[in-house]
């Protein structure tokens, strides 16, 4: 009798457990809701907390890694169900294992979240963010962003931490490598690009990843250019610069998960701000998705000086709308206890939570936990010749040619005797750049490879190091090397070549999160390198290797051929390569101004026009004593190996609050070519002074030789609009001026009014 009382009791047992499951998918949002409905109802308040808390893995940390008494209960938690997501555990199998652990032992076998940071490819490495963003293609942009989550979704990823779409005109900060550099309307059409190629028309397939806009929101404006730095902007510059990216991401591209900043956001960290996240994200703007808190960023408000302890950050976080909670451990130790406590209403953790639940829907995870945990696929499509081949074209649309005096470029494969100098040159790992988070270093098709691979015949002398001291992490222990030793066999060997190929620039990790500079020269003995060579052999093709942009000021005034060639990825060699040799003519436009000294950053081309606009021949107007106040190569700036004109502006004012602007643009060299046709616009008077020129419009087009194109704008109200300091959005009547032209400074220029 006995045993048969227990066997009735495990059989309720499992079909009380099994009716915990949730209905089967029959599609639809309301489908969506009532799914989500369901299970949320069947939670209980530790389960609700658990999918808001966020472990990482044990693969890479990529923030201040947590005291290990906190470290120890991630297994056990996961089997509990008090474990929402992962950051950091990649690879199908080990996935797949820690994917069964909440599936197989937690009382409702909801599936975790698999987040990483795929920035900029996943194995497969694409130039960084800032170099794409030079490209100005849209479309291989998103391209690039499908194959890197058709990578990591093959590793059993599901979730990126990107795009990360701050805006910012400050080169010292290490994270402008990792954006789409100064300016709005570019960074907004880009942020977009790269969420559609990460989320894709169907994000329950196995080869789509969820986005994540971040960091929500100002992050880029960090003072003195330090990362984690005070930031401090007024209502003006976020409703104008800083949230349009953010605001399109959700609007153009669904986006379906934020990441909020470390910074404070007018006195109060964004992790807690209910004006940012409530106010604004989920208020005004609509957004369905979740939040997520930024590594520990929780944690941080106490570092702040906002949170007096842990218990406190968890409330101040949950009620502000930061859904989820990444490794600063508040709510899995303190939520429940506070909505116990009525601290926290349970209708906040139920919102978070549905939220979350969502997402894990939409991807497929309840359908199919494992859907992502294919060997096979893995297998297969990493490194796939096809996203090799994407790689290489991207970062041949990503170099930009800054200089190219007498027609020294393209060179010609003709016998002349070739010197390659810098130790980047034969570098297999800094091209790769930073957040390369999957890459595997030392994968890169360095430049010397790329010349092996076309046949060219050189002698190379490496000139001096980069850096001294551990070639990896911890970067901060690595000093710029001052051995110029090498400097004898380079001037040696440059005195006896035809034309000598300089590749310098920056260590890959000395750009990125936490590698903020203060000069922007050079590292180490490069400049005496250059200036030493430069003494020998005036004919120098000078390959600039950076995730931010140099003030390369001497160069520019000496070298006759000067390349930016950013950190281009896996495929460097052979994309430098082809350029320099014609294959590729460059078609790359600097997404952010490259000063002439660090002394005038923050500097950028759509700043405002002030009372004393300048330059008069008196003093009084905004200029140094000591330095020009203009940019060494402006926004948008970028040549060819053609030349392009332009004619024929014309304007017209259809009614409306709409304007169509046409222009004809003709190649007028020999050969055919690229060109990204720019459209900028400024609203003369106005209720909130506007900038002295914004870009509005943008079109890449190709031309053969003496062929043109008439290219055509409509600019409507989401152009001749903006944002007063209340978020309230104007369109004014009256004077515009209107520019079109090759970058932020040769223009055409036109006007029109508005009636
Ligand atoms: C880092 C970065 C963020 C990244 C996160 C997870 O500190 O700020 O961009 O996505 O932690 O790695």
């Amino acid at each position: 009798m006995k045993i048969l009382k227990y066997t009735m009791l495990i059989m309720i047992m499992m079909a009380l457990s099994w009716s915990c499951q949730v209905p089967n998918d029959t599609g639809g949002s309301a489908d969506l809701d009532s799914r989500v409905e369901s299970l949320l109802k069947q939670m209980t308040l530790e389960e609700k907390v658990g999918q808001m808390n966020q472990y990482n893995g044990f693969y890479d940390v990529t923030g201040p890694a947590p005291s290990a008494g906190d470290a120890k209960n991630k297994y056990e938690h996961i089997k509990k169900g008090l474990v929402g997501s992962m950051l950091n555990v990649r690879g199908a199998s080990e996935v797949r294992k820690m994917q069964a652990l909440a599936v197989d032992s937690s009382r409702l076998g909801i599936p975790m979240i698999f987040g990483f940071d795929v920035i900029h490819g996943h194995k497969t490495l694409s130039p960084i963010p800032l170099a794409e963003a030079a490209s100005w293609d849209l479309e291989a942009i998103e391209k690039s962003a499908r194959i890197a989550a058709i990578e990591a979704s093959a590793e059993g990823l599901n979730w990126t931490f990107a795009p990360m779409v701050d805006i910012s005109r400050d080169a010292r900060w290490g994270r402008v490598m990792e954006g789409a550099g100064e300016d709005t309307y570019l960074g907004a059409k880009i942020g977009v690009a790269r969420v559609k190629g990460f989320q894709g028309d169907d994000l329950s397939a196995n080869n789509t990843i969820a986005a994540c806009a971040k960091h929500f929101a100002g992050y880029g404006f960090a003072e003195s250019g330090k990362d984690y730095n005070t930031v401090d902007v007024g209502s003006v510059s976020y409703y104008n610069v800083i949230f349009p990216p953010f605001k399109a991401a959700i609007d153009e591209a669904d986006v379906k998960t934020f990441m909020n900043s470390f910074n404070i956001v007018n006195g109060v960290p964004a992790t807690a701000n209910t004006y940012l996240q409530r106010e604004v994200l989920k208020g005004k703007w609509g957004f369905k998705g979740f939040v997520i808190s930024d590594w520990s960023s929780g944690r941080e408000m106490i570092d702040h000086g906002y949170a007096r302890d842990l218990e406190h950050v968890a409330e101040l976080a949950a009620n502000a709308g930061s859904d989820m909670d990444m490794e600063s451990y508040a709510y899995v130790k303190h939520l429940v206890d506070l909505v116990k406590a009525g601290k926290v209403k349970e209708s906040v953790v139920d919102d978070a939570v549905r939220r979350i639940l969502r997402v894990k829907f939409e991807l497929g995870l309840f359908d199919d936990p494992y859907r992502y945990c294919d060997e096979a696929r893995e297998k297969e499509l990493i490194y796939h010749p096809d996203h090799m081949a994407a790689a290489l074209d991207m970062a041949k649309k990503s170099i930009v040619l800054l200089k190219n005096e007498n027609k020294l470029l393209p060179l010609q494969n003709d016998g002349r005797k070739i010197a390659v100098i810098g130790s980047l040159a034969q570098d297999k790992d800094s091209p790769l750049g930073n957040w390369r988070m999957a890459g595997e270093d030392n994968t890169a098709v360095s430049f010397l490879e790329g010349l092996d691979a076309y046949g060219v015949d050189y002698k190379y002398a490496k000139g001096a190091e980069l850096i001294t001291g551990p070639t990896a992490f911890p970067v901060e222990l690595q000093v710029n090397t001052t051995d110029k030793s090498g400097f004898k066999e380079a001037i040696r060997l440059a005195k006896k070549s035809d034309v000598v190929i300089m590749v310098l620039g920056e260590h890959g990790l000395h750009s990125g999160e936490a590698r903020s500079r203060a000069h922007l020269g050079l590292p180490g003995v490069q400049q005496e390198l250059l200036e030493a060579v430069y003494k020998v052999n005036k004919n120098i093709v000078l390959v600039v290797m950076s995730g931010r942009p140099l003030a390369i000021t001497w160069a520019d005034e000496h070298i006759p051929a000067i390349v930016e060639a950013w950190q281009l990825g896996t495929q460097t060699g052979h994309a430098i390569t082809q350029v320099l040799y014609g294959e590729y003519n460059p078609s790359g436009k600097i997404p952010m101004t490259f000063p002439r000294h660090v002394g005038q950053v923050p500097i950028y081309y759509n700043q405002y026009r002030t009372g004393r606009p300048g330059p008069k021949n008196e003093v009084f107007w905004p200029h140094y004593m000591d330095e020009s106040e203009k940019p060494l190569y402006p926004f948008g700036y970028g040549l060819s190996y053609t030349t392009f004109a332009y004619s024929d502006l014309n304007v017209e004012v259809k009614g409306n609050n709409k304007v169509e602007v046409s222009v004809n643009v003709t190649n007028t060299g020999e050969v055919a070519g690229e060109e990204v046709v720019q459209l900028y616009i400024n609203d003369e008077v106005a209720s909130v002074v506007r900038p002295i020129k914004e870009l509005k419009g943008f079109e890449k087009i190709s031309l053969e030789p003496n062929e043109y194109k008439q290219i055509k704008f409509t600019i409507g109200e989401k152009e001749l609009g903006f944002y007063n300091g209340e978020g309230k959005f104007l369109i004014e009547q009256g004077a515009f001026k209107v520019f079109v032209g090759t970058n932020s400074e040769e223009l055409l220029e036109g006007e029109f009014v508005l009636e």
